[in-house]
């Protein structure tokens, strides 16, 4: 990261795997090392297995909305911990995932799969459902929303983090 700095001139965004073991240290090493973004996370290319031809089948699974999580709780934990802007990618399907992107502290809401699932009219949508959001909860600007909703701000900084489990898991009722 430090040699790539000092290469070149232009910002640098780094896209990010979220496979690492610890994630805010990752980030910390990152951002030290003079990323000007994060970019959470990174979807790998994961292929299937044909059960008929024993192909292994390279075909592209698009996300689905619950795939938000992620990058939702580590753009909420690393909100004002570190000093690169963030960016989030994966799951934002619409306009209120990037709402709560956005609220969570990420500088940019990025969007594939629904754009590819619903073509690029898709963003008028989008669009729309963010301004009525704002407009209902009397926000004026994204950046009066960013981060209101992060860990430090959050009115239970707990709720981003594991402990939670125990928690969500005693107040689970399945669907009939
Ligand atoms: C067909 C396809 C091609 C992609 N190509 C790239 C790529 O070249 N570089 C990259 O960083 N991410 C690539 N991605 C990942 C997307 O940028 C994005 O991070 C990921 O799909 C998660 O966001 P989503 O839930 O909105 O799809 C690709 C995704 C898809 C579906």
């Amino acid at each position: 990261m430090k040699a790539v700095k000092k290469a070149i001139s232009i910002p640098v965004a780094v896209k990010l795997s979220p496979y690492f073991s610890n994630m805010a240290n990752m980030a910390k090493q990152l951002d030290d090392a003079g990323a000007n973004a994060l970019v959470l996370f990174n979807r790998f290319y994961q292929p299937d297995i044909d059960l008929e031809t024993l192909d292994v089948r390279p075909n592209v699974i698009l996300s689905t909305p619950q795939a938000l999580r992620l990058p939702l709780t580590w753009i909420g934990i690393l909100y004002r911990r570190i000093q690169a802007d963030l960016a989030a990618t994966s799951g934002i399907h619409s306009g209120e995932d990037a709402v709560k992107v956005i609220l969570a502290g990420a500088n940019v809401s990025m969007m594939t799969s629904a754009l590819l699932k619903n073509g690029i009219e898709h963003l008028r949508f989008v669009e729309k459902e963010l301004r009525a959001w704002m407009e209902v909860h009397e926000y004026e600007s994204v950046s009066q929303m960013r981060g209101s909703v992060s860990q430090i701000h959050a009115e239970d900084p707990s709720a981003f983090e594991r402990a939670q489990y125990m928690r969500a898991l005693t107040t689970y009722r399945p669907t009939l």
